[in-house]
């Protein structure tokens, strides 16, 4: 198991406000590890950082060759001068954490007006892409496009909140970007908060992947089937989210990580 990326997963990345949640974050650890252990290379892109809780995880993960791309609108909170607080915040995230923000691999705007080459042309074809930005269909369509235009021939987009009952287009958006694709991308990855996809090619590659990950074993693997392609279920039993949620609010965040081995 990576000792030090998972004590980084447990907690210093708590200490960001954000939505990746510890099971996600092994899920995102494994799939890369995955991709560079095979020399699967490729730039790394996110859309919808909040404060950062993702982006600093890939920067933790990846090394310094690699490249990761931001994209937000930075708007949320606002100083009494109506100056939005969200960007500031997000970089002192990264000096806190030691990972400090790279400026020219940011993209401030609504990523619905990005063009694939915009992005290729700071990072390269990418090997992931994790799509969190605005959560209506006009955003998952468009999102899902860029994300399907800029990625390589071995990438992953990993889209969040899907199946999730407060953004049920999101769910719908991923359903159609599946069935219109449905010769060229399948999903092998379901967790509680995200699904995985990725070219046919690839597909058993990333079932593997899932299946033998050191850092994956304590969920239980379940097959299933959705939209034609097979589907590595990873469940996480109510029992287990217990007992972390009461260590997290009793201040024993600091052995959390031993109820995930
Ligand atoms: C749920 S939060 C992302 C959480 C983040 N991935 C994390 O790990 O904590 C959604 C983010 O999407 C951004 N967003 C919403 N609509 C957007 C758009 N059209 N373009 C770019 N970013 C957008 C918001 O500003 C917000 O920061």
């Amino acid at each position: 198991m990576n000792a030090h990326l998972r004590k980084f997963i447990f907690n210093d990345l708590q200490t960001i406000e954000g939505y990746i949640d510890p099971p996600d974050a092994l899920v995102f650890l494994s799939l890369l590890q995955a991709q560079t252990n095979n020399a699967l290379e490729g730039g790394i892109a996110e859309i919808g950082v909040f404060y950062g809780r993702s982006y600093f995880l890939f920067r933790k993960i990846s090394d310094d060759s690699d490249k990761v791309l931001a994209i937000d609108l930075f708007d949320i909170g606002q100083t009494e001068d109506g100056v939005p607080t969200q960007y500031g915040r997000f970089v002192d995230n990264g000096r806190r954490l030691g990972l400090p923000v790279e400026e020219d691999l940011i993209i401030k705007g609504d990523s619905t007006r990005l063009r694939a080459d915009e992005i290729v042309s700071k990072i390269g074809r990418t090997r992931f892409f994790s799509i969190d930005g605005g959560h209506m269909l006009h955003h998952i369509a468009a999102d899902s496009t860029l994300a399907t235009e800029t990625l390589a021939d071995h990438g992953v987009i990993a889209f969040d909140d899907t199946f999730n009952p407060a953004w049920p287009e999101v769910t719908v958006g991923v359903s159609d970007f599946l069935r219109e694709r449905k010769d060229t991308f399948s999903t092998f990855c379901m967790t509680k908060y995200k699904t995985y996809v990725c070219r046919r090619e690839f597909h058993e590659f990333y079932l593997d992947a899932i299946a033998k990950a050191p850092d994956l074993l304590a969920f239980e693997h379940v097959e299933t089937e959705f939209l034609g392609s097979k589907v590595a279920r990873l469940h996480n039993p109510m029992n287990r989210r217990m007992v972390y949620e009461l260590m997290m609010r009793s201040g024993m965040g600091a052995f959390s990580e031993r109820v995930y081995r």
